[in-house]
């Protein structure tokens, strides 16, 4: 099968398999501990059904919808996703052109290859940027004054990371060799590495053409200036994740930023009321893909609770799970304004480069368009809590 043949995210989440080595594969699907979020993550989207309404005219459906005054094409943007030069080189900006294309939001991540200055230049009025704070706060802020200076129009704090989390497929994989160098850590460390090399040249070829790891630009005025591509991931790993971190700094954010201020990875309605009331204009309902906390709850079950405390004082938007159009649907039903997902335009990207991506694009869009059409929604505003069934609570609750 070929890029162009799929016909959905698995079938991309299975080229990109079979392109990657496993130890960069695995550090794209993992989760942690047990993996037992990646579950409930899809769980909570099953739990789910949706009633059709029919005799209903959907000669046009718009699934257009407008957050923070931009009207995206699709309900739906790409959540940040960080070292995916690793899996295809240059992927931050095959991401970046690839949504500004179709017209959706990018957030560029806080461990990205390439430059908040170049997502800039590629997607002026897509890419957001995703911030991990640094332990050392004037990087914090100056990252935060790049961002203002460079035009774009939302700042994403990522707040659930407060320490790394056990990743136990990287740990028995040796990822953290090949952060470094992966052809010397092939050849020296690991002999299944060198088996993983032959299997999978094309990946190989282009990370050796490209000379190793992809260097983490942003953090290359930090690191030193002679620092090489491996010193500004090592210097990311000292400075990331920023432990001692508060609602304080949050303040001090809000202070600094002049545009929309989002706060990612929140799943306690009380967390995003608090972030309401420093003055944050979003909220990503998320679990960070179930790669932080394995006991995580899934995002999907937290969006009615968070919804419901903020209600309309900030923009509500979820990510973890979703690979359907349907699952975009269903999670708008239960209040979300907007969705994100990382692993699909991931598994693109390293599928198939920015062709893969637009791909994964376009597999949303019109799965979302055809489950429009078929439950009788002309457009995203009909949708609510009458769109969806559950075993337990329809009809008797109503
Ligand atoms: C390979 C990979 C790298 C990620 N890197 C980041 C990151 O740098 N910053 C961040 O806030 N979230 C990061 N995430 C989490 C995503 O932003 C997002 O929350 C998650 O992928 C959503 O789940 P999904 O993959 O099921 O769509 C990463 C996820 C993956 C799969």
């Amino acid at each position: 099968m070929r890029v162009k043949d799929a016909i959905n995210i698995e079938d991309l989440h299975k080229l990109a398999k079979r392109r990657l080595p496993k130890v960069a594969f695995d550090f794209i699907e993992g989760g942690l501990e047990d993996e037992r979020g990646l579950e409930r993550n899809r769980a909570a989207f099953h739990k789910y059904h949706l009633l059709p309404r029919y005799l209903v005219d959907v000669s046009v459906r718009d699934q257009s919808q407008t957050i923070f005054g931009h009207k995206f094409s699709c309900p739906f943007g790409i959540s940040p996703t960080g070292g995916a030069g690793l899996y295809r080189r240059g992927a931050d900006l095959m991401l970046a052109e690839a949504a500004a294309d179709t017209n959706i939001p990018y957030i560029m991540s806080g461990a990205s290859n390439d430059s908040i200055e170049s997502a800039a230049r590629v997607a002026p009025n897509h890419a957001w940027y995703q911030l991990y704070a640094a332990k050392d706060g004037a990087i914090s802020d100056d990252l935060i004054r790049r961002v203002a200076d460079a035009g774009l129009a939302a700042l994403v704090l990522t707040v659930d990371v407060p320490v790394h989390s056990k990743r136990e497929r990287n740990i028995r994989n040796g990822f953290a060799n090949i952060r470094g160098n992966w052809v010397k850590a092939a050849l020296s460390l690991k002999p299944s590495l060198l088996a993983e090399a032959m299997t999978h040249p094309g990946w190989v070829v282009e990370y050796i053409r490209h000379g190793g790891t992809p260097a983490l630009e942003n953090w290359l005025p930090y690191a030193g200036p002679n620092a090489a591509p491996e010193d500004t991931v090592q210097f990311n790993r000292a400075q990331v994740p920023a432990h001692a971190q508060t609602w304080k700094d949050l303040e001090r954010y809000r202070r600094l930023f002049p545009r929309k201020l989002i706060v990612k990875g929140i799943l306690h309605p009380a967390d995003a009321v608090r972030a309401a009331e420093i003055g944050c204009d979003g909220v990503i309902v998320s679990n960070h893909g179930a790669r932080q906390l394995d006991q995580a709850p899934a995002s999907l079950d937290m969006l009615p609770a968070v919804k419901a405390a903020v209600g309309d004082r900030m923009t509500v938007m979820l990510d973890s799970g979703i690979r359907r159009g349907a699952d975009i649907l269903i999670a708008l039903c239960l209040g979300a304004d907007f969705c994100f997902f990382g692993r699909p335009t991931l598994y693109g990207a390293a599928a198939g480069g920015i062709a893969g991506v637009q791909k994964a694009i376009d597999i949303f869009r019109g799965e979302i368009d055809l489950v429009m059409g078929q439950i009788g929604c002309p457009s995203l505003d009909r949708l609510g809590p009458d769109f969806l069934w559950q075993e337990d609570s329809w009809p008797r609750n109503r």
